[in-house]
């Protein structure tokens, strides 16, 4: 069921809480009432934001007689930690976590500017947490260009996430001009779960993608599949641009939302392709300055 479909409209979703708790510090309480203001506005009467997507440098490809990959790709100047020196194995079945892990560690520990590096290949992935603060006082650019495939048991991920930043500021995760992929594999077992409302033993939704205390960053250019749960969740965010993030989940699949953003402030969602079974965004209490523009959504149940 197509729930709807969003195509060349401008959505401006402000939220404004009814107390002003977020913006002095104060945790929101789950419970208080949250007054939303949804206006549609035609595309051609809202002013033109510029086009994020083409704001990066061209990405110089490494030439066939050197395989190995060049100093630096993205972020001139910064040191590269790639995942596959750290013992990651891009076979697709090779469990990889540790591996990202030390190399996050090593990248979050240099001094200056570094970039964790991701190369093409399949990488199997169960829960991982990079977490901050590092070293130099800004998180590490993420460059992802392969695969990322999540264990596919809801066992492997006690935490409820699949791949977590936090506690960061200055953050830039993204797959560049090739296409980087985050599969969830929710339909190995996830989505076969008991519902909720059904049965007490239900299943624990397990999130792609969460940003926990995130500030100052872009999110871009990578496309998630197939969530165990929420694809993409920001908590206590701020600042942060996602754009040209494509989301693709059956539209039966069971709480799959696409975007998820929850007590977090100016987080701007664009020009992305959003198709799952539940919400394509949901904003949650004690959230302000969301925009949503140039999101086609569908299948899914729209923007809330
Ligand atoms: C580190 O990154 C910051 C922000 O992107 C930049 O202003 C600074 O020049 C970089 N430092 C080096 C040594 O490249
Ligand atoms: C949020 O992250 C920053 C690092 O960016 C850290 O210094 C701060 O303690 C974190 N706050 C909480 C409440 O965890
Ligand atoms: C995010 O993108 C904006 C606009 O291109 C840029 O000014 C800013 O420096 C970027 N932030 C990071 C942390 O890369
Ligand atoms: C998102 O989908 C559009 C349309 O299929 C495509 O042009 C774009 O490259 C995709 N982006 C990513 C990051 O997958
Ligand atoms: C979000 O978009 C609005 C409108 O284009 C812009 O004013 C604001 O600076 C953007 N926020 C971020 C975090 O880039
Ligand atoms: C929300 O946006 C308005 C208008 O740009 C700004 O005055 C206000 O400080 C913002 N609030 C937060 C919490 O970022």
């Amino acid at each position: 069921m197509l729930a709807s479909r969003i195509s060349n409209i401008v959505i401006y979703v402000t939220l404004l809480c009814v107390t002003s708790s977020v913006a002095a510090g104060i945790p929101f309480p789950e419970n208080d009432p949250t007054i939303v203001q949804t206006v549609l506005v035609p595309l051609k009467d809202f002013p033109e934001i510029p086009d994020l997507s083409t704001d990066y440098p061209e990405i110089s490809e490494p030439s066939a007689d050197s395989p190995e990959p060049p100093e630096t790709i993205f972020f001139p100047g910064e040191q590269l930690f790639d995942v596959t020196d750290y013992g990651a194995v891009a076979d697709g079945n090779t469990d990889s976590s540790s591996a990202f892990l030390s190399a996050w560690d090593a990248a979050c520990t240099h001094a200056e500017n570094a970039t964790l590096y991701i190369p093409e290949g399949e990488f199997l992935l169960g829960p991982v947490t990079f977490s901050g603060p590092c070293s130099n006082g800004k998180s590490p650019n993420v460059e992802i260009r392969g695969t990322l495939m999540a264990q596919p048991e809801l066992v492997a991920f006690p935490d409820s996430n699949w791949i977590k930043f936090k506690q960061l500021n200055g953050i830039s995760v993204t797959g560049g001009k090739e296409e980087a992929i985050l599969d969830a594999r929710g339909g190995v077992e996830a989505w076969k779960q008991p519902s909720c409302s059904k049965s007490e033993k239900c299943k624990i939704l397990v999130s792609s993608l969460r940003f926990s205390n995130v500030s100052n960053g872009n999110i871009s250019n990578i496309a998630l599949l197939n969530g165990k749960g929420f694809h993409v969740v920001f908590q206590d965010c701020n600042n942060i641009n996602i754009y040209n993030v494509n989301i693709t989940a059956p539209g039966d699949s069971p709480n799959t939302d696409g975007i998820h953003v929850s007590q977090s402030t100016e987080i701007n969602i664009t020009s992305s392709i959003i198709g799952v079974g539940d919400d394509c965004v949901s904003i949650g209490p004690g959230s302000v300055n969301i925009s949503v523009f140039r999101i086609y959504c569908g299948p899914g149940h729209g923007i809330r």
